[in-house]
């Protein structure tokens, strides 16, 4: 499934640059300084690219020499970059990269620049595309990235932690991508248990381990469904032993019909990647296995699928959730804070982690408020939710914090029963909130991350082609580091 470029770093070798068959990337600055490599490529196209970057060049610019005379290159990559370039020109370079290559192979001469492990990573992240259902695509498509540098064992040891994390992302990726019919409950349970080869703890909860510890509440959303419903707890315990974790609690609905309360069929199809919560989480986890993380982060992801069915929740039904509250479902299309109470719930019972984030494609108010740029962040600890929205900051990743408060939750009062899955059409997302908040134990520092609108888009995103863009791996990553992680 997963199948990222690899990449292989050597010293430079300026002769290999007239005789590599595929693309050559090179490297100018803003005023047309030129390392070894663009030197070359300069004296064999007799002048090109000094010409080109005198001419046209400015930071962040990338042009192409096709078929250039004196090379067996089918195109030389110009690209232009200033040698203090911050972390996201360089990563903005590497992207540049990998929109023009398509399938060629290339061979990216990075000479001494200091940032050539994040120009790496912006080319691995946006060279992503899902053909796993296009018949006329090569299956063995193996390309390959060369990485020229000056101090190759340096850069590849830097880059080794980003390509765990891009691969982490191509994880969540394909799952979000996925059509339901692959990725069903069961399908995405046992990718997760492949993932006990990276050395990650997988263990699958089934139904009737579920009933019996009484989580009513995501019973209730996947009864409808011949798709068994599972609880999938991922531990990794990179750090301190006895150091509580961090749990990452992620809403799996691999399909969202709406179930009885039906949603209209215009884009129903998009609900494929109602399990993106669960995907975040499950590529967070590769991740930090495959860079062996010094932290101890437990992921638990709730699968289930949203159908109608004879069998179905009906509006009006109340269902006991594990905690012993009762809610009263008035539309079974809010089935996302049904799955994910319940699993934040066992998740706290369990682990007593230090902190707890949840992530769920959860409403389409969301997408309302804040359109496709910035995921929701809910909280009940502003120093926590801060250092979430710095570390997405710091990687590119949009993230803005909305409101909680008792009026709010207050809308959730239910006559019949402790609460009702619905608050009305006012502040949807915050209501939503303000349902799971009821399940957070006073003392878990806790954060939500609505990401409906940015786990999959219609347009390209920076670092991703159109569909799912893998938001979150990169900023949980970057928090884990920040905050969990032991620094040696
Ligand atoms: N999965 C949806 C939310 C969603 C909408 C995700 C669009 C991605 C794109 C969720 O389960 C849902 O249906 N929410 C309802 C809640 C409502 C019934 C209170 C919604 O947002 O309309
Ligand atoms: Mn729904
Ligand atoms: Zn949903």
């Amino acid at each position: 499934m997963v199948k990222p470029v690899t990449f292989t770093f050597e010293d430079v070798n300026i002769d290999e640059i007239s005789t590599f068959a595929g693309r050559v990337a090179i490297l100018v600055t803003p005023d047309g300084r030129m390392d070894n490599a663009a030197r070359r490529v300069n004296r064999l196209t007799k002048g090109a690219v000094a010409r080109l970057s005198e001419d046209e060049l400015k930071a962040g610019d990338a042009r192409v020499l096709a078929y250039p005379v004196g090379m067996a290159a089918n195109a030389v990559d110009v690209i232009c970059l200033d040698k203090r370039a911050t972390q996201e020109e360089a990563r903005a370079a590497g992207v540049a990269l990998a929109k023009k290559r398509g399938k060629d192979n290339v061979l990216v001469c990075l000479g001494n620049h200091n940032k050539a492990e994040q120009i790496v990573l912006g080319l691995a992240l946006r060279d992503y595309g899902f053909d796993a259902h296009k018949t006329a695509e090569a299956a063995d498509d193996a390309r390959a990235v060369t990485v020229m540098v000056t101090k190759p064992d340096e850069v590849k040891e830097k880059a080794a932690p980003l390509l765990a994390i891009a691969e982490g992302a191509f994880f969540t990726r394909d799952l979000v991508n996925e059509p339901a019919n692959v990725l069903t409950t069961e399908d995405f349970a046992n990718r997760l248990v492949a993932m006990s080869d990276l050395g990650l703890e997988v263990e699958v909860l089934e139904e009737d381990k579920l009933a019996e510890l009484g989580m009513g509440a995501l019973l209730s959303v996947g009864q409808g469904s011949v798709s068994p419903s599972k609880v999938v707890v991922m531990k990794w315990m990179g750090g301190e032993d006895g150091t509580a974790p961090l749990a990452l609690v992620g809403k799996g609905v691999v399909f969202d019909t709406g179930g009885i309360s039906l949603k209209p069929a215009g884009g129903m199809e998009d609900m494929t990647m109602d399990m993106g919560g669960a995907g975040v989480v499950a590529g967070t986890m590769r991740s930090l296995a495959l860079r062996k993380a010094k932290a101890n982060v437990v992921g638990l992801v709730g699968l289930v699928e949203n159908m109608p069915s004879g069998n179905a929740t009906r509006p009006g039904d109340v269902v006991t959730s594990m905690k012993g509250d009762t809610i009263e479902v008035i539309n079974t299309d809010a089935e996302g804070r049904l799955v994910l109470c319940d699993v934040m719930h066992y998740a706290q019972e369990t682990f007593k982690p230090s902190a707890m984030i949840d992530l769920a494609t959860l409403t389409g108010a969301i997408i309302i408020g804040l359109g496709h740029e910035n995921a929701g962040v809910f909280s009940n600890d502003d120093g926590f939710a801060k250092a979430f929205l710095k570390a997405a900051g710091n990687e590119g990743e949009g993230a803005w914090q909305m409101p909680l408060g008792k009026a709010y939750a207050d809308l959730l009062k239910s006559r019949i029963a402790d609460v009702k899955n619905v608050g009305g059409r006012a502040a949807g997302s915050i209501t939503a909130a303000e349902f799971l908040h009821r399940f957070v134990q006073d003392e878990t520092p806790w954060i939500h991350l609505d990401i409906a609108g940015v786990a999959s888009t219609k347009t390209d995103t920076t670092y991703a082609p159109k569909g799912a863009s893998g938001w979150g791996v990169l900023a949980l990553n970057r928090l884990v580091s920040d905050r969990f992680e032991i620094k040696d």
